[in-house]
């Protein structure tokens, strides 16, 4: 297990979208593997091996160098603030991190706006970028729910689409950032496993580059 690469797939709404996208790189998952009660697991030829991670712990792992590389969406990467390469931009998973409140409420300005959110930190970047200065409640999920129930005035959340936002009432206040899965891998994995870093990043590449866009 040591000298092959170690790759952190995200459990939850990446996953199926992820494994797709390694098929067709023909990096073969056997499909046992996703079923099972195993943490980690090969892939056919064998050059490689899996983890599926939690998607906010798999920056952490990378980062660390514990893990050779990972799938992970740019939006849970630009929270973290992770040091990691990000050698290919995967056009999976691709939404709008976005600023929405319920419609036809005006928002309180400034300081007493309360802004919930998953994203605390980017949240507070976005922010401080427009000089403001927002209250910002850290929640887990069913974000929408908390301007309905008064605990806070807008969201910053993730859009795929538009449902969720549509049948709360909400609707988009400004766009915070495009948001896609990417290939991320260790600074020293990088050097030390190039070899099949490198061929990774090309299968990678080739499909991506084959179907822009198309792997949503
Ligand atoms: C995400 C996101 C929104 C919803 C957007 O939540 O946080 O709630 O999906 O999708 P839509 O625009 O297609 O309706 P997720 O399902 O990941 O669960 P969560 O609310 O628990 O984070």
């Amino acid at each position: 297990m040591k000298n092959r690469v170690l790759i952190a797939l995200p459990k939850g709404r990446l996953y199926e979208t992820g494994m797709e996208l390694l098929g067709k790189a023909g990096i073969i998952i056997p499909p046992a593997a996703g079923g099972s009660r195993k943490l980690v697991f090969p892939d056919e030829e064998g050059r490689y091996e899996f983890v599926p991670l939690k998607p906010i712990d798999i920056p952490v792992y990378v980062e660390s160098g514990t893990i050779d590389a990972g799938i992970v969406g740019s939006d849970v990467l630009r929270e973290l603030e992770a040091d990691v390469y990000e050698p290919v931009d995967l056009a999976i998973g691709i939404c709008r991190m976005v600023l929405a409140a319920p419609s036809g409420a005006a928002l309180p300005r400034g300081g007493s706006l309360r802004v919930a959110t998953k994203y605390p930190r980017t949240t507070e970047r976005y922010f401080r970028g427009k000089q403001l200065h927002v209250h910002i409640v850290k929640l887990d999920g069913s974000v929408e729910i908390a301007p309905l129930l008064g605990l806070a005035d807008a969201i910053v959340d993730l859009v795929e689409t538009g449902r969720t936002l549509r049948e709360n009432g909400m609707h988009v206040v400004e766009d915070v950032a495009r948001v896609s899965a990417k290939l991320i891998v260790n600074r020293t994995a990088m050097k030390m496993k190039s070899g099949d870093v490198r061929h990774l990043i090309t299968q990678l590449d080739t499909v991506v580059y084959e179907n822009p866009g198309q792997q949503n």
